[in-house]
């Protein structure tokens, strides 16, 4: 099956009691038993539920892999990845990573023993760089939140073999229509399935997906031990958002890469950062290993930090919100919204100005997009 297909019908089969064709939703805690030791495939919730089964292995096929396990949130699954590592474990991650991830590395995990270097890892030297002998994670992010840095996931395949390290992607910005990290020799991937996945903003999931047994055993052992699980009904709005997952990520390509142009010709923005822009300093990269840019974008105005607060109190249409990846265009105040407890030295060592403006561009009309920007832009 063709990926478009995969993501219409891959593992969802007509209920086979009432021949429904979308999955019922199971909201039940536990499954009664036939006789002691004999269950018809599932005990308790946690452990597994045949809408999450369902969403697992849909996920699985859009991703191109063997397995896939969801979680309450893209943090959980986050969180359950970094559970395969041990006190005294060390990890090279991307420097510039989701707020929330870098603030989950510093001052959770630190905490149980595990330590980690944040470096470019768009150069293969400072990752090669940055190993350690107790190095056993190579964790990347790529497009970045916010600064759209691309890494070349090949390069960190071959790195990570040779130092024998788990290789982890979170692809959440770029979603199996335009990534798979897998073909490129990631051992994880990881997706908010909160983002483009799901994408109408109406819940908070994550997933894992992985072609390798081992990792599978143990992740599942790790959801059903503790138990950070989405709800089934959660996992059905995943899987009825995920139906139109390709149509919409055309039009958020489309729409993303119209605006970062807009953007980028506009005489009150500095600079735009955009993986589809042949000014981005990845773009050769991004164009080998995506089939795609997404809708997501960053820029910075002439005027700095006063310029981008007037842009964003301005906007109409574009709606000032903290997520990504949904229906409706968002506009985002990095420094203050989504990497807020970043600390101010990290943030501005790494690139993330106080003047960042983020925008996940929707799929209304692009001109309506355009126009509201605009405007904004001549009362900036
Ligand atoms: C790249 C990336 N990874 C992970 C997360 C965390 O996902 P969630 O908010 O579903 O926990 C986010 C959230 O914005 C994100 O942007």
């Amino acid at each position: 099956m063709k990926l478009d297909t995969r993501i219409v019908r891959a593992g969802i089969s007509p209920d086979p009691t009432t021949g429904a064709i979308l999955p019922p939703i199971y909201e039940t805690a536990t499954f009664v038993l036939e006789e002691v030791g004999r269950d018809k495939g599932f005990d308790y919730t946690r452990s597994s539920n045949p809408t999450r089964q369902v969403l697992e292995e849909n996920l699985a096929a859009i991703e191109g892999a063997d397995y896939g396990i969801c979680f309450s949130s893209g943090m959980a699954s986050v969180d359950s990845v970094m559970k395969l590592l041990s006190a005294g474990d060390h990890t090279v991650s991307s420097n510039d990573v989701y707020g929330g991830v870098s603030r989950h590395f510093n001052r959770v995990l630190t905490r149980y023993g595990l330590d980690f270097t944040y470096v470019d890892t768009a150069d293969p030297d400072a990752v090669r760089a940055a190993i350690r002998p107790e190095t056993k994670m190579l964790w990347i992010e790529t497009p970045t939140n916010p600064l759209l840095q691309v890494t070349d996931l090949a390069a960190m395949a071959e790195i990570a073999k040779e130092h024998d390290l788990l290789f982890g992607v979170d692809s959440t910005f770029a979603t199996p229509v335009f990534l798979r990290p897998l073909e490129f020799g990631a051992d994880i991937v990881v997706h908010s399935t909160t983002k483009y996945l799901s994408g109408h903003n109406q819940i908070i999931g994550g997933a894992v997906l992985t072609d390798r047994e081992d990792i599978y055993n143990e992740m599942k052992f790790i959801q059903k031990t503790i138990g950070a699980v989405p709800s089934p009904m959660d996992c059905w709005l995943v899987l009825l958002g995920l139906k139109t997952l390709h149509l919409r990520m055309a039009r958020h390509n489309e729409s993303g890469n119209r605006i970062a142009r807009f953007l980028e010709d506009h005489d009150k923005v500095a600079r735009v950062r955009y993986p589809g822009l042949p000014s981005h300093p990845q773009h050769n990269i991004a164009g080998a290993q995506m089939d795609g840019f997404s809708g997501m974008l960053s820029f910075e105005l002439k005027g700095g930090i006063t310029a981008g607060k007037a842009l964003m109190n301005s906007v109409e249409l574009c709606a000032l919100a903290e997520s990504l990846g949904a229906v409706e265009t968002m506009i985002t105040h990095p420094a203050t919204m989504t990497h807020a407890e970043v600390p101010a030295e990290e943030r501005h060592a790494r690139g993330l100005t106080d003047g960042l403006v983020r925008l996940s561009v929707g799929i209304e009309d692009c001109e309506d997009i355009l126009a509201d920007l605009d405007r904004a832009l001549a009362a900036a």
